[in-house]
């Protein structure tokens, strides 16, 4: 059996399950796994990813493992399906390091298991697997070893590209696309980040002031479903082009500080830390619903309501109340992380089966072109990116 630290190996079965259905659902995926059945592009290496450790992610694993890979995994705290974890130990060999429980700490230490396990290629998403790589003394060696590398989301995307000077290897930035900017943020987040707050709260959406921070590529799918359910949706956006595009979507737009006092619910999605602390808590009405669907927590300083709250007390399994000392409440979905993946199950299944496409042939670009790319973040090669729509033109018409 593999090398692994997870919750319970003998939810296994439960993982297939689940597992079986999202590969029943990724035809794009399916049709990559054939290629690469054929052509082995992983032949004898490992690639160690750091990524929600969901059926979604389980169905990627499984290709890349058809493609000759070894796989050592991670996800993000709270995000873990344990069931899958379980099955992709048991069943495929991986060496998994996730559960769902984990702590932040816990996190950065599984990061360093997958780094352990020497990778050749890494796959990450947020940053941490190369801020490892290029910070820590322990793991110089994989400067020069790992071959290549992808980045899945916008803010890891950020965070490498404002951190360092000298890179050691190429990354494919997969945020970059137009193709997951379109689908997977803007429909995926959209649908899933709205299913999270309906499971975790069993409230009706339809009349409640929701204020959506951020109205990028995310930010606009989360207005636009929320709408969709009958929401008064108001976008607050720093940027005036974003706030004209809100308009002219019908939005209402307005700053933080007229957008807050009459919100029912609350979303972060910028991307940005400290986008919310005590002040902007303390314009909040009673009893209102907050919740993150950025990358990290620190859009919204938890830490200071966690300190300054009069009391604090969990609700549900993902609502916890903060008592201010005005008196007022605040409902907290999912502890102030990604909504929809923390109370929900992430992005719909055919979304991220065009994401895991690019990331695939991302993976698979780095084998078959070694040394051709500069050592810095950039954009996923424009065929890989025409191939994997024309795929999912032809699955989903
Ligand atoms: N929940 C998920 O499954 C999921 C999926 C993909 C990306 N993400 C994350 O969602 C976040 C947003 O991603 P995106 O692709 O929409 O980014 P983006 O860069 O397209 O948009 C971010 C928007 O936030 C605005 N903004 C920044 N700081 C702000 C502030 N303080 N107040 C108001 N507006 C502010 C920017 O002007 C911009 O319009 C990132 O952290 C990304 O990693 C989450």
């Amino acid at each position: 059996m593999s090398q692994h630290k997870i919750e319970d190996i003998d939810l296994a079965e439960q993982g297939k399950l689940r597992v079986g259905w999202a590969s029943l659902n990724m035809p794009i995926l399916a049709s990559i796994c054939e290629q690469f059945e054929k052509t082995k592009p992983f032949a004898g290496r490992r690639i160690g990813i750091c990524l929600h450790v969901e059926p979604k992610t389980a169905v990627w694993v499984q290709t890349l493992m058809a493609g000759g890979a070894e796989v050592s995994i991670t996800g993000s705290p709270k995000t873990t399906k344990d069931d899958t974890a379980a099955w992709l130990v048991k069943e495929c060999g991986v060496n998994v390091y996730a559960w769902n429980s984990e702590t932040f700490d816990d996190h950065l230490e599984n990061i360093g298991r997958v780094l352990d396990d020497d990778p050749d290629l890494i796959a990450d998403n947020g940053g941490d697997l190369h801020a490892f790589v290029h910070d820590k003394a322990e793991y110089q060696h994989l400067q020069q070893k790992i071959i290549g590398a992808t980045e899945e989301t916008t803010t890891g995307a950020t965070r490498l590209r404002e951190s360092y000077d000298s890179f050691y290897f190429p990354t494919l930035v997969i945020n970059d696309t137009q193709a997951k900017r379109i689908i997977e943020n803007r429909y995926g987040v959209g649908q899933g980040v709205i299913d999270a707050i309906m499971r975790a709260t069993r409230l009706l959406m339809g009349g409640k002031r929701t204020t959506v921070i951020g109205y990028g590529f995310c930010g606009q799918g989360v207005a636009k479903y929320m709408r969709g359910a009958g929401a008064h949706v108001t976008v607050v956006d720093l940027n005036p082009l974003a706030q004209l595009e809100a308009h002219l979507e019908g939005f209402q737009t307005a700053t933080l500080e007229d957008a807050l006092p009459d919100a029912d619910i609350v979303i972060t999605v910028t991307g940005r830390s400290g986008v919310l602390g005590m002040a902007e808590f303390g314009q909040m009405k009673d009893g209102v619903l907050l919740c993150n669907a950025g990358h990290f927590e620190d859009e919204m300083e938890l830490p200071a309501l966690r300190e300054q709250a009069r009391t604090q007390e969990t609700l549900d399994q993902h609502i916890e109340s903060y008592e201010l000392l005005n008196g007022n409440h605040i409902y907290l979905l999912g502890e102030g992380n990604l909504i929809n993946l923390a109370a929900a199950d992430g992005n719909p299944i055919e979304v991220m089966d065009l994401g895991l496409a690019l990331q695939s042939l991302s993976l698979a670009f780095h084998m078959e072109h070694p040394k051709t790319l500069q050592h810095e973040p950039q954009v996923v090669p424009y065929e890989i990116e025409q191939r994997v729509a024309s795929l999912a033109l032809k699955a989903w018409s």
